[in-house]
């Protein structure tokens, strides 16, 4: 009976509040505020407003569209199988060809764009002559906090936004970045918008039917639970069409939906919708968007642990796959999910459309569960809703459960002599922050893509309130020297002690200054300067927890324009020269090939920004206090260690709920 997790999830809920009076061993004020958290978390709103009757309406064909259909093998012109998989030695055909079409798009554009950035002593036209400028922006995970506060860096960055090209502001990197990548809840943010046609953040923000973030992923509907069931009906029903159609599922599909559901401008989240759909948006079609990626990490079967040396995969319109040598492959992402064997079509009237669902793939890089296991124990949670949940999602991870399974592996067959999945038939993939790289970087750090400069974007929760301390830089860092890196360099970076010390993380930062410091293959001004811009308090307390699944609207408001405060320097009040050291960042590199010298407000830029190589002791305390807000104080009203507690019940929640539910 389908009903039965929503039930079950009001019973524990009812018994938690019983259990938590009765055994009230922990501080009276912490239990009520825990009630209080969870009961605002799980009853989002008692009052539905437009959401039952769109739920409804949107229900009208539930299910079938989700599941992979079959379709004949695409075939050259002599009539043979066409290979789907290829080796990853280079760029795809595909992609060069829209790099053609981009580059020439930027290169219209981005004079204009230095010259609104008011660089000085700066002829931009002649600098710009003959020269392809390549920039990548990328975006960290960490929950809706991540797509939040990201998404006031891409409306910083578009110049589409409403006086975003004005003095102090920054629009218009976004016109003239050539990759934008994104990771766990960064990929929430670039999948959603590249899914729903690249539009502006304030359309995304002002619509209320796309991103719906007042009411929870998990239990949309609050105490309507009639409302809340049907949704969850509709979750299982797409899913066991995906699984008659002979494909396991496993939570990952419940998750993608629901975020589908929550994120894309579609009916019912878009059930049918792809992420290959991507190159059919105008937008892409006439190149007028960066090339965008999604990062996941391959997870060996039977570990629970990601390290380092893990693959990383992206995802991108026209490709799926993996620059390291433990895979070393790309498939042609619409096509995922057909059989192969060696890259070719192991029935030729049987491959597969549909796999590369687009919630299937922001849910892939969003894995998160593997990590509730691991954070469980530190929750608060307790008693009888501890047991049951350390029970289930324990069940799950034995089961392997908690990844996103790519069954048939595409790269099975291939590459004999060095794939790990060479004999694998699943490929299973989770979380991209599992490997601590939660910045995704390795797409952008290919030497075949010859990114100039990358706008690293760290909404990361690395210290004891949530902010980010650069250690998903170090471990990026620390790949360049493990059995993956196959030719990938990386700027030197300080430890986190060094960054929370030196203030790293409270203002831009830019590393590998000096390419002549990164020696080797592949070193020099081929390594791309990293511009390191991390969450910090300018008018929001933008640290929410992770797992904090609903947002109301204030809140939204809250975060996107402190992302948007951090992305520009408070629209130049922090620093009137931040615009113009934007623009010096794009040219460093070709500065630097061309053995020319900065003009004085670039080289300015440079003392001010650039990581001196210090290193504080290892000794030297971390700062353990909250930072305070600081441009404005009458614009908070974020509570990161309190919404991180509401948080638990939540996952505790989704959770029971699903695994109930399965
Ligand atoms: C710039 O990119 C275009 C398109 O990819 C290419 O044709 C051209 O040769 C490149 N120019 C330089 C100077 O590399
Ligand atoms: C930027 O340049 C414009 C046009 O030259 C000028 O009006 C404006 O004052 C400059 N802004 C700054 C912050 O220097
Ligand atoms: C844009 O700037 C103008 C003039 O400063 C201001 O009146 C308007 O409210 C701003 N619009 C937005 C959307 O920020
Ligand atoms: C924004 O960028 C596009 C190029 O992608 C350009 O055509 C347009 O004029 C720019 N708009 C503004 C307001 O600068
Ligand atoms: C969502 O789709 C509707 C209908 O196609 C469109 O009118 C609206 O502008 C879209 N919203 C966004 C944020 O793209
Ligand atoms: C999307 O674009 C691809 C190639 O760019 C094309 O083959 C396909 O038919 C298009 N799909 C739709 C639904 O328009
Ligand atoms: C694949 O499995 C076969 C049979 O177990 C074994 O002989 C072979 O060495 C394996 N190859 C690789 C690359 O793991
Ligand atoms: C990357 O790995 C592949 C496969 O092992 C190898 O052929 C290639 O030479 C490596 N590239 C570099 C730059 O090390
Ligand atoms: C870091 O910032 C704090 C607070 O603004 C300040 O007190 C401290 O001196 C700064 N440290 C350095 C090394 O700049
Ligand atoms: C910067 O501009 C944005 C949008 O135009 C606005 O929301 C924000 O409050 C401004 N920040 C400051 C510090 O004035
Ligand atoms: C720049 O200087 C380096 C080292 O001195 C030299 O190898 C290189 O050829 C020079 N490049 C140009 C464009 O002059
Ligand atoms: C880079 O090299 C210069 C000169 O050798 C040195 O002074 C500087 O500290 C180095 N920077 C870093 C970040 O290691």
């Amino acid at each position: 009976m389908r009903l039965s997790p929503v039930l079950l999830l009001a019973s524990l809920l009812s018994s938690a509040y019983a259990e938590s009076k009765a055994v009230p061993e922990a501080d009276e004020a912490d239990f009520a505020s825990d009630l209080a958290l969870a009961e605002a978390a799980l009853a989002v709103r008692t009052v539905p407003k437009y959401f039952d009757e769109r739920r409804l309406e949107k229900r009208t064909n539930p299910g079938g569209t989700y599941a992979p259909t079959y379709v004949s093998c695409p075939k050259d012109s002599s009539g043979d199988l066409k290979t789907l998989v290829r080796e990853a030695s280079s760029i795809s055909n595909k992609e060069n060809a829209y790099l053609d079409g981009r580059h020439a798009a930027i290169n219209e554009y981005l004079p204009t764009y230095l010259n609104q950035l008011n660089m000085t002593d700066f002829d931009a036209e002649t600098f710009l002559e003959d020269t392809n400028i390549t920039i990548g922006i990328a975006f960290s995970g960490g929950g809706y906090r991540a797509m939040l506060s990201g998404a006031g860096f891409l409306a910083a960055f578009d110049n589409r936004t409403t006086n975003s090209t004005n003095d102090g502001h920054v629009g218009g990197l976004l016109q003239s970045a050539t990759y934008i990548a994104g990771l766990s809840g960064g990929s929430w943010l670039v999948g959603s918008w590249a899914i729903n046609g690249f539009p502006t953040i304030a359309d995304l923000q002002g619509d209320e039917d796309v991103w719906d973030l007042s009411h929870s992923i998990i239990n949309p509907d609050g105490w309507e639970l009639w409302d809340t069931a049907e949704y969850w009906d509709y979750l299982l029903d797409a899913a066991d069409a995906k699984r008659d159609a002979g494909f396991n599922i496993s939570l990952t599909d419940y998750w993608g939906l629901g975020l589908a559901n929550q994120l894309l401008n579609y009916t019912d989240g878009g059930p049918a919708v792809t992420f290959s759909d991507i190159r059919n948006q105008t937008l892409f079609k006439n190149f007028s968007m960066p090339y965008p990626l999604v990062v996941s990490d391959g997870r060996p079967y039977n570990t629970l642990i990601v390290s380092t040396n893990s693959s990383v995969y992206e995802f991108s319109p026209y490709e799926f796959g993996s620059w390291d040598p433990s895979a070393y492959a790309f498939i042609q992402t619409e096509y995922l999910g057909s059989t192969v064997d060696a890259g070719v079509p192991v029935n030729s009237s049987a491959c597969v459309k549909g796999f590369d669902n687009a919630g299937f793939v922001i849910g892939t890089s969003a894995t998160l569960f593997n990590q509730f296991i691991l954070q469980l124990n530190s929750s608060g949670v307790s008693g009888l809703v501890y047991d049951a949940a350390v029970d289930i999602l324990s069940d799950i991870g034995e089961d392997n459960d908690d990844v996103a399974p790519y069954q048939p592996n595409p790269f099975y067959g291939y590459n004999e002599d060095i794939s790990y999945m060479y004999n694998e038939t699943i490929l299973n993939l989770v979380d991209g922050g599992e490997d601590y790289q939660n910045i995704p970087l390795v797409p952008l750090i290919q030497p075949s893509r010859g990114v100039d400069v990358i706008f690293a974007v760290d909404n990361s929760a690395d210290t004891d309130y949530d902010w980010p301390s650069g250690w998903s830089l170090t471990a990026t860092y620390d790949r360049q020297f493990g059995t993956q890196a196959n030719g990938t360099k990386f700027p030197a970076v300080p430890d986190k002690n060094t960054f929370v010390g030196l203030n790293l993380t409270a203002q831009p930062t830019w590393f590998g200054c000096n390419a002549s410091n990164i020696t080797g293959t592949n070193g020099g001004t081929t390594v791309p300067l990293i511009v390191y811009l991390a969450n910090h308090p300018l008018s929001y307390y933008s640290n929410t927890s992770t797992f904090k699944l609903s947002y109301e609207t204030d809140e939204v408001e809250g975060m996107i324009t402190n992302g948007y405060n951090v992305a520009t320097q408070g629209n130049g009040t922090l620093d009137d020269t931040w615009a113009a050291c934007i623009g010096c960042a794009i040219i460093h590199r070709e500065v630097e090939r061309r053995n020319a010298t900065h003009t004085e407000q670039c080289q300015a830029c440079l003392s001010k920004y650039c990581w001196d190589g210090t290193v504080l002791s290892s000794n030297a305390t971390e700062e353990t206090e909250e930072p305070d807000v600081e441009i404005t104080s009458d614009n908070t009203g974020g509570a990161g260690m309190l919404s991180w507690k509401s948080a638990q019940w939540g996952v505790v929640a989704l959770a029971i709920a699903v695994a109930a539910a399965l």
